[in-house]
């Protein structure tokens, strides 16, 4: 089983995929680790960085093995990891309102924190994952007011059956209650 964890910074990609890691006794593979140890960073810029996702692919295909549980978690995963073999992709989602306040305790500066919210609201990572892995594979889960071992079990059940399409839309939600030029303005 390979399933891959992906979504904004800061909506528990991480903490949720330990937990699953634990359950199924599987590898997690790293995509921020790879691109670091793997030295396929090309360059630091002001945006952070810059990361070669050539090269970086070409690492992370090697270390598939087959027979083998392994969960691949990273925001690049939709640019870096093959379709093939990938038995389920979950999209992590959190709503922008909990978001902005994991990003601030992060110290993420404003610039930053306003990228990562407008891509958030517009399922940037949702849209780049239908793209790279299919409709069929890719479920998102609402991480909003959840703990992650309630977020851990819902991708757990998901992988035995398939749930409904979750249809999460933060545009609707933030243009409802006024907040469009909070989220998308200087
Ligand atoms: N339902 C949930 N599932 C997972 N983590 C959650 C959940 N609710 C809150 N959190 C918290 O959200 C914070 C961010 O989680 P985490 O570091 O796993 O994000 P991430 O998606 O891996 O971010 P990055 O892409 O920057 O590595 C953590 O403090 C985590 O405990
Ligand atoms: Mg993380």
């Amino acid at each position: 089983m390979k399933l891959v964890i992906t979504g904004n910074p800061g909506a528990g990609k991480h903490t949720s995929a330990k937990i699953v890691a634990e359950k199924l006794d599987a590898e997690i593979i790293d995509i921020n680790n790879v691109a670091i140890d793997g030295d396929s960073i090309a360059k630091k810029t002001s945006h952070g960085l810059e990361v070669d996702v050539k090269k970086l692919a070409r690492l992370l295909a090697r270390m598939t093995k087959p027979r083998k549980h392994q969960i691949v978690v990273g925001h690049l995963a939709p640019y870096v990891i093959k379709p093939e073999g990938i038995s389920m992709v979950a999209v992590l989602r959190r709503s922008p309102y909990e978001l902005v306040k994991t990003l601030e305790k992060r110290g993420y500066n404003a610039e930053k924190r306003r990228e990562n919210l407008a891509s958030e609201i517009l399922g940037v990572s949702l849209y780049d994952s239908v793209k790279t892995f299919g409709k069929r594979k890719v479920i998102e889960f609402d991480t909003t007011g959840r703990a992650p071992d309630q977020t851990a079990g819902e991708i757990l059940r998901a992988l035995r059956k398939r749930p409904k399409p979750a249809g999460i839309d933060w545009l609707t939600l933030v243009s409802e209650r006024g907040d469009m030029q909070r989220f998308f303005e200087y």
